[in-house]
């Protein structure tokens, strides 16, 4: 195997601090090679050294064996490196066909873009990566997953020989994770070097021949996967070996006081209704998967959408005139799935971050009492274990994993009697995922009631006392208890109802 991208002892520092450290790594053509560590480690710094978003301040990159110091992305993707970062490059208002072939277009001699050679070309890629869909579509109708794929295949227009994936299944679940490693397999086998970010290490087994491990901007190692095992791996990247993930469950489920209750629920783009109540002290899991109206759902409760039928009802009274700013007054709060787009204001302070709905708190006679914001900030950065050079830097400067540290932090300090979490742990690491868990029971433990929607199905059976399992809008199932697992979530997020409810009795016992 030929080693097509290579960092030799490569070196950066961000405002003096020094964030990756003689770090080495290489990409051979028709390997997986997977890079694995904390939340900050400097997993997304080193691909942006890779794919010349940045240079690096020591050591250097090599493409093909020979030094380069990339200007640009542009230059190191004429070179055949290609991202797909979390946040999608593809423009939503342009069809599959021409986002794919963006600045590349095939044109004749005057200039004009051959429009039958372009679709030819498109539809030729979609074939190769076995995915049908209509290269004239919009690729902002799309789901997530299609327009992870349409990514791909743009990738592949512009020859990538090296595929940079940075937690490529944070947005996606299930039958489609499985296609997307379909893919990766089948590029692999094509001759692509691909390298592979994710916080999921059984992905990490499922899919990699190699591995690099981060820690705090060290290379710790590279391992072949195969000569490792999950407690060794986590043990390379946390320093140590990590007790139980998750926290014991409620002693007493399902007897609390019904808080939050739902009835004939319609989910927009859905055929079904559903309803829930959601009882004080519990942890209550809304799985299913990603498309089925779990966000949507959430929105609902939280009166950021509006149902055509049905109604909410907060501590017994049907709600009127829902909206977020009224939900949050009466202690309802809910954690966004989408950091990046409603969660966060990426150019503003953490500190500013972490007290824009709790302000008044740090308010007397209308002037903002810095010193009782600062002193918030810092206990809040503490108990979070946030990672940042100084709580005076914008947010969009923190890693993936922080950033969804301070939402959380910022949701928590207003101490909410009702919370939905909407995949609370997504892009988090191990160890913050463990303290993310204790805080949420303590949370149900201390009264509150929570509704966690999650994709991860460990995570899901590890922390509900109770699972309602979504599809197409309506609640396919409940578990509860001994029930609450693997096969029987699976069954009920796939199947038809008539058949879905006959397994979860079966599941039950029943
Ligand atoms: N543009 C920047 N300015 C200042 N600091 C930065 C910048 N980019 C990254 N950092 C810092 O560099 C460190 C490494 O960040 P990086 O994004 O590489 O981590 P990561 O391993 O990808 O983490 P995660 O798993 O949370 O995504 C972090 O402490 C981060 O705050
Ligand atoms: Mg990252």
């Amino acid at each position: 195997m030929t080693t097509l991208l290579a960092a030799r002892r490569a070196g950066k520092s961000f405002d003096g601090v020094s964030v990756l450290r003689d770090v080495d790594f290489e990409v051979a053509g028709g390997e997986v090679h997977a890079v694995v560590g904390e939340n900050g480690a400097g997993k997304s710094t080193l691909i942006k050294l890779l794919s010349g978003v940045h240079a690096p301040d020591s050591g250097g990159i090599e493409c093909e064996g020979e030094p380069v110091r990339w200007q640009s992305p542009h230059e190191a993707q004429a070179r055949g490196i290609s991202v797909i970062h979390q946040e999608f490059s593809t423009l939503p208002d342009l069809s599959v066909e021409e986002n794919v072939h963006l600045g590349i277009e095939p044109c004749t001699r005057l200039g004009l873009i051959r429009r039958a050679e372009r679709r030819r070309r498109t539809r030729a890629l979609l074939q190769r990566l076995a995915i049908d869909l209509d290269p004239a579509a919009e690729v902002g109708r799309l789901s997530v997953a299609d327009r992870q794929m349409v990514e791909i295949a743009k990738a592949l227009a512009r020859r990538a020989r090296v595929l940079i994936l940075d937690e490529p299944t944070a947005v996606i679940s299930g039958r489609e994770v499985a296609l997307l490693f379909e893919n990766v397999r089948r590029l692999r086998t094509d001759g692509v070097g691909i390298v592979y970010i994710s916080h999921r290490l059984d992905e990490v087994f499922e899919i990699a021949d190699r591995v690099t491990v981060l820690k705090d901007g060290d290379h710790v190692a590279t391992r072949a996967t195969r000569q490792l095992d999950h407690d060794t791996l986590v043990k390379m990247m946390v320093g140590r070996e990590l007790a139980a993930i998750f926290p014991p469950k409620a002693a007493v489920g399902g007897e609390g006081t019904v808080v939050l209750e739902a009835a004939d629920i319609a989910v927009p783009g859905q055929s079904g209704h559903a309803d829930l109540a959601l009882r004080r002290g519990e942890v209550l899991g809304l799985a299913g998967m990603v498309g089925s109206g779990r966000t949507e759902l959430a929105h609902v409760l939280f009166g950021a959408m509006t149902s055509p039928a049905g109604t909410v009802r907060l501590h017994g009274r049907p709600r009127e005139d829902p909206s977020p700013a009224s939900s949050l007054r009466a202690g309802l709060a809910y954690l966004t799935e989408d950091r990046k787009r409603d969660g966060l204001f990426a150019r503003k302070s953490v500190v500013e971050n972490l007290t824009t709905i709790t302000l008044e708190r740090h308010t007397a006679r209308g002037l903002l009492r810095t010193g009782s914001e600062d002193a918030f900030a810092r206990s809040a950065i503490a108990d979070f274990a946030i990672q940042l050079s100084g709580p005076g830097i914008a947010v969009a400067a923190l890693s993936g994993g922080n950033q969804q540290k301070v939402l959380l932090a910022r949701l928590l300090a207003a101490e909410p009697a009702v919370v939905l979490l909407d995949e609370p742990t997504r892009g988090v690491d191990i160890g913050a995922k463990a303290e993310i868990y204790r805080m949420v029971r303590a949370l149900a433990d201390g009264g509150a009631a929570v509704l966690m929607i999650s994709s991860e199905l460990n995570e899901i059976i590890g922390m509900s006392d109770r699972v309602l399992v979504m599809r197409d809008g309506s609640i396919a199932g409940e578990l509860e208890g001994a029930s609450i697992r693997e096969e029987a979530i699976m069954r009920l997020a796939t199947l038809h109802p008539v058949m879905a409810e006959a397994g979860a009795e079966a599941e039950a016992g029943v």
